[in-house]
């Protein structure tokens, strides 16, 4: 059984993934197609089938010629400080987005899979954040979340809401690899003596994209449905995740430097602290999760065999 799997038979299914070019999306696919599942993977970016969430009447479309049997929902406007300078972006495609195929799913009872994220929380806890904890998002791209999370919960009895945080991977837009781009060019310029310059005082769990995608995959077999909260184990802040990738990458010769998040002024506010404790998974005895630094080993290792 996968890491922290909650899957309880094997059959194969129809399954439409949404955000399928993305990073997660791409793993999930896999991840599904291993499993023997048949997979509509779907996503505005070219490469996949076209299937833009907020379009209410190509959602239906795609559903009636499809006829899934469970959605896993990966699409989202991630750039969270483009959510913050446009909100109505933000909230067309996060919550109306998950609407439409919450309201699709609907109609003909279609479990869903919503991966949704700890910007939902405000960071002020000092401890874990649980599955039974309120959520209080500070800026919009939480808010658009949240509001996607009460969608599917309001309109899908057989749902499955999945937050998540930090997820990284050996390829797309994530920390790890800009990072390692950063150090590199660093050391291709140069210009070792100019440290990188880290956040020190924001908490969280990395996620490695893999692990959650073979998470998500169980979940399309399960009747267990509810909130989940699904990172690898272990916290850090951004500074020590940035030190520990370029250790694992053997790149000694860039310094980091940690900061306070006031010297890197963005246009949003961000959590202090966001670790998610699995605490579902905990309870079903199911909390199995390997550590951060063992997913970020893997995913460096991947990454130096890609550049060989
Ligand atoms: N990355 C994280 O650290 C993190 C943390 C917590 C939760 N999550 C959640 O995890 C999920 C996957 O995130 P990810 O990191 O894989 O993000 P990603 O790489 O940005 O993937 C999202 C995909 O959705 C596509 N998309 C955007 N608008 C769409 C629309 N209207 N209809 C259909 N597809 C659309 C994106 O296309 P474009 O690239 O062309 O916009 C992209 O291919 C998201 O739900 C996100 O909120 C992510």
């Amino acid at each position: 059984m996968n890491r922290g799997s909650v899957a309880c038979t094997e059959v194969a299914l129809r399954i439409l993934v949404t955000g399928a070019c993305g990073m997660l999306g791409r793993l999930v696919c896999s991840a599904l197609s291993a499993q023997g599942h048949t997979v509509l993977g779907t996503d505005v970016t070219e490469g996949c089938e076209r299937l833009d969430v907020s379009n209410t009447s190509r959602v239906f479309e795609v559903f009636n010629y499809f006829q899934p049997q469970a959605v896993i929902h990966c699409a989202a406007m991630t750039d969270v400080d483009g959510c913050e300078r446009n909100p109505d972006s933000a909230y067309l495609v996060n919550t109306i987005g998950t609407w439409n195929l919450a309201c699709a799913c609907a109609s003909v009872q279609c479990p869903i899979v919503y991966v949704s994220t700890d910007y939902v929380f405000d960071g002020e806890k000092t401890t874990p954040y649980s599955e039974f904890d309120n959520p209080n998002p500070i800026n919009v791209y939480g808010a658009s979340k949240l509001a996607g999370e009460q969608a599917v919960r309001d309109l899908c009895a057989k749902h499955f809401i999945v937050r998540t945080s930090w997820i990284v991977a050996p390829h797309g837009k994530n920390f790890a690899l800009t990072i390692l781009d950063l150090a590199q060019k660093r050391i291709a310029e140069g210009s070792i003596d100019k440290p990188l310059t880290i956040v020190a005082d924001q908490v969280g769990s990395p996620t490695y994209a893999k692990d959650l995608a073979e998470f998500l995959s169980s979940l399309v077999e399960s009747p267990l449905y509810g909130i989940y909260h699904f990172t690898n184990s272990g916290s850090c802040s951004w500074f020590e995740f940035a030190s520990t990738v370029l250790e694992y990458a053997g790149i000694n010769q860039v310094k980091v430097l940690p900061i306070k998040s006031e010297e890197w002024p963005t246009p949003t506010r961000r959590p202090k602290y966001s670790v998610l404790r699995h605490y579902r998974l905990e309870l079903l005895g199911r909390d199995n999760v390997r550590s951060w630094k063992e997913a970020v080993r893997e995913l460096v290792s991947e990454w130096t065999t890609a550049k060989q």
